[in-house]
C-alpha cells in the first residue's frame, strides 16, 4: 500500500499571493524594514516566552524580531509563494538565529500551537481577511499566547476609501531591468478592491506585466476592540503609531 503524502498535491490551497510574491521583496522590502522595527521592537525585545508572527510573508517582522529578541519565533506563513522566500531567507542566517525560529506552513488555526509566545504581531495580515477568517484567528492567537501575552494587530482602513487611489510604488533596478508598481484602491459595497499592477521595464520597453487583486474589508478600532474583547483581549492605551492596536490577554 502506498502511503498518503502528507503535502499531497491538490491539497495545496490556491495561493492568493502567486504574482506578488516575486514582486513584494523588491518592491516594499526596504520601506517594510524600518516600519516593522519602528512598530514592534520595543515589544519584541521585551518578549520571554516567544514571538509568534501571524502571516509572516517573506519574512520581514520574523527576521527583525529574531534578530532583536533571543526569545524562541513561530512563524506562521500558510502560501507556499511567500513562505518560499521566508525559508531562503532564514537559510541565509546563521545557525544560532535558524535554531530560535519555527516555521508553521498552516492557517494560524490549523497550526496547533499552544502557549507558545507572550506577543503575537499581526502585520499587514488582518485587512485581507474575510471577517469571517478574521474572527476564526482570534481564538487560535489566544491559544497560543501564555496568560497575560501581548497582541499587536495592524488595523485595517476604519472605512470604505470615498475615492480610487493610486499609490505607486518605488521602482528598482535590478541589473538590466527596471521593477515597478501599483496599488489601486477603491471601494466595493462593502469591500475594498486592491489591486496590484506589476511590471519589469529594460530601455523603457515593458518586457512583462502582472495584476493581482486582493480584497479587504474595511474595521473601525472600536469595532476591532469590540471583536477581540469576546476572545478575552483587553486593549492597551494608544500607542504612538495608531496605525496598531496594543491588546493584553485578560
Ligand atoms: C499581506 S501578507 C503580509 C505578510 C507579512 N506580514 C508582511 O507584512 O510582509 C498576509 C499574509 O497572511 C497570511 N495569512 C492569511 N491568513 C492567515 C491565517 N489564518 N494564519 C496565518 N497566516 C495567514 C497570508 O498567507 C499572507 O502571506
Amino acid at each position: 500500500m502506498n502511503p498518503t503524502p502528507v503535502d499531497a498535491p491538490g491539497r495545496e490551497r490556491q495561493d492568493a499571493y502567486a504574482v506578488s510574491a516575486e514582486f513584494y521583496d523588491v518592491l516594499q522590502a526596504e520601506r517594510d524594514e524600518a516600519r516593522v522595527r519602528a512598530l514592534y521592537r520595543d515589544d519584541v525585545r521585551g518578549a520571554r516566552v516567544g514571538v509568534l508572527d501571524v502571516g509572516a510573508g517573506t519574512g520581514r517582522v520574523t527576521l527583525m524580531s529574531l534578530l532583536e529578541s533571543r526569545a524562541p519565533v513561530h512563524a506562521v506563513e500558510p502560501a507556499r509563494s511567500m513562505r518560499t522566500p521566508l525559508m531562503t531567507r532564514l537559510a541565509s542566517l546563521s545557525p544560532e538565529l535558524t535554531k530560535r525560529v519555527t516555521v508553521h506552513p498552516q492557517l494560524l488555526e490549523e497550526a496547533g500551537l499552544y502557549g507558545v509566545a507572550d506577543v503575537a504581531v499581526c502585520h499587514n495580515t488582518v485587512a485581507c481577511l474575510h471577517p469571517e477568517s478574521r474572527r476564526a484567528l482570534w481564538p487560535a492567537v489566544a491559544e497560543a499566547l501564555v496568560p497575560a501575552g501581548v497582541l499587536l494587530v495592524q488595523l485595517p482602513p476604519a472605512r470604505l476609501p470615498r475615492h480610487r487611489t493610486t499609490l505607486v510604488l518605488p521602482t528598482r533596478t535590478v541589473g538590466r531591468h527596471e521593477y515597478g508598481g501599483r496599488m489601486v484602491t477603491s471601494a466595493d459595497v462593502d469591500r475594498i478592491r486592491t489591486r496590484f499592477d506589476y511590471w519589469v521595464r529594460e530601455d523603457g520597453r515593458v518586457l512583462r506585466r502582472h495584476d493581482e487583486t486582493f480584497w479587504m474589508w474595511p474595521l473601525s478600532r472600536p469595532e476591532m476592540i469590540a471583536e477581540l474583547r469576546k476572545e478575552g483581549f483587553i486593549a492597551l492605551p494608544e500607542r504612538p503609531d495608531p496605525s496598531v492596536l496594543a491588546l493584553r490577554l485578560a
